[in-house]
């Protein structure tokens, strides 16, 4: 294709997060908004107020030529069966997230854009989280000394929200809502051990059908341990990231990266005088004077979340691979997967 050409789009589900795509792809050098289509007339009119052009069924938009992308921001259960269509029509798709309901439609959608030879990828854009990308640096750049517990929260206190979010048959629940971000963070922030074992509870303290949160903890063949918890009815919030390193502990608290980390400078200095904690002594857990530790900022990350739509004309124009990629989805989903069946028996479930 001619380089130069910008690619045509359209968005598939113009609700909260198809609004936000349209914004977006109107930005992005070397994309052009074609227009959207959503099963609602009350949001194609919105669309049109914001003069967007408003397909009138799904068939019309992909059969429109100047499309070279659709992006898919409906209810989860409804993205297999438009990606497939899309791929169908010699569309190249972005899908939100969860790209699928199971590892079943997910091989569906795969093989469906291997035979149409285009790309089908997915909106994990929390990969660009300041807070991630934080963590990462701690982790990678090897702060805190060889890392053996990651911890990786996110607490709301509202409940599942009222839509389709808290309807089991269109993919609701926060397993497939937040934990599919968090899950997809630890995967790639454990790329390359393998999962070991899982094991997982959901909670239904404000919801029946579906789950409104969950706790997993993930044992990787390297002897870390990940713990990953997403909860709905949390008042007082824990911090987003909690990591232990063997030469100290990094805590970034919140999206907006308050925390700290705290290093050892003495390990050899274990001794304390004891102190009194509760109605006894203790010297164990005396806390450490101010000579054997050392205090430091959090590191400082550049995120450029314009990179993924960057790397999706690249990969269309053959330039790059896609950075979300159908092995990465693939073990996401079927760690989604183990966790309802660790939780469904209260099992450790065996994984990789
Ligand atoms: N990546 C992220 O940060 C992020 C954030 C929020 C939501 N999401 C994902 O985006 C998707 C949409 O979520 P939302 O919050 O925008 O939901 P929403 O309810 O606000 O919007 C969904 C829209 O899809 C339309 N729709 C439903 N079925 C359709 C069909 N068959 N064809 C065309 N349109 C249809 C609805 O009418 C609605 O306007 C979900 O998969 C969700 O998990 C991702």
């Amino acid at each position: 294709m001619n380089s130069k050409k910008s690619i045509g789009a359209a968005v598939i589900g113009y609700g909260g997060m198809g609004g936000w795509h349209t914004e977006k792809i109107k930005k992005i050098k070397g994309l052009s908004l074609i227009g959207i289509y959503d099963i609602l007339e009350s949001r194609r009119k919105a669309a049109e107020e914001k003069n967007i052009r408003a397909f009138n069924s799904q068939e019309e938009l992909l059969s429109d030529e100047r499309i070279e992308l659709v992006v898919i921001a409906t209810p989860n259960d409804v993205h297999k069966e438009i990606a497939i269509a899309a791929l169908e029509a010699g569309k190249n798709v972005i899908c939100e997230k969860p790209v699928a309901m199971n590892s079943g439609e997910l091989e569906e959608m795969i093989a469906a854009s291997v035979k149409a030879g285009k790309i089908f990828t997915v909106h994990q854009n929390r990969r660009w989280d300041d807070d991630y990308l934080c963590a990462k640096k701690i982790i990678e750049e090897n702060m805190l000394g060889r890392v053996y517990n990651i911890e990786s929260r996110v607490q709301g206190d509202r409940g599942v929200p009222g839509d389709w979010r808290n309807r089991k048959a269109q993919g609701g629940g926060m397993v497939l809502d937040w934990g599919v971000h968090l899950l997809d963070q630890m995967l790639m922030l454990k790329k390359d051990q393998k999962l070991i074992s899982v094991y997982a509870q959901l909670t239904f303290v404000t919801s029946d059908e579906v789950d409104d949160g969950f706790k997993t903890m993930l044992s990787f063949d390297d002897g870390t341990t990940a713990y990953v918890e997403v909860t709905t009815s949390n008042f007082v919030k824990l911090p987003r990231w909690y990591i232990l390193g063997e030469n100290g502990t990094a805590m970034i608290e919140d999206w907006d990266l308050s925390g700290k980390i705290i290093k050892v400078s003495d390990w050899e200095n274990r001794d304390a005088v004891p102190v009194l904690a509760g109605v006894g002594l203790t010297k164990t857990m005396a806390p450490r004077t101010d000579d054997t530790i050392k205090k430091y900022k959090l590191p400082k990350v550049h995120s450029d979340w314009g990179a993924y739509y960057e790397n999706i004309v690249a990969a269309i124009k053959g330039e790059e691979k896609p950075l979300i990629t159908h092995e990465q989805v693939r073990r996401s989903t079927k760690l989604m997967e183990a966790i309802f069946e660790s939780d469904k028996h209260n099992i450790v479930v065996k994984f990789e």
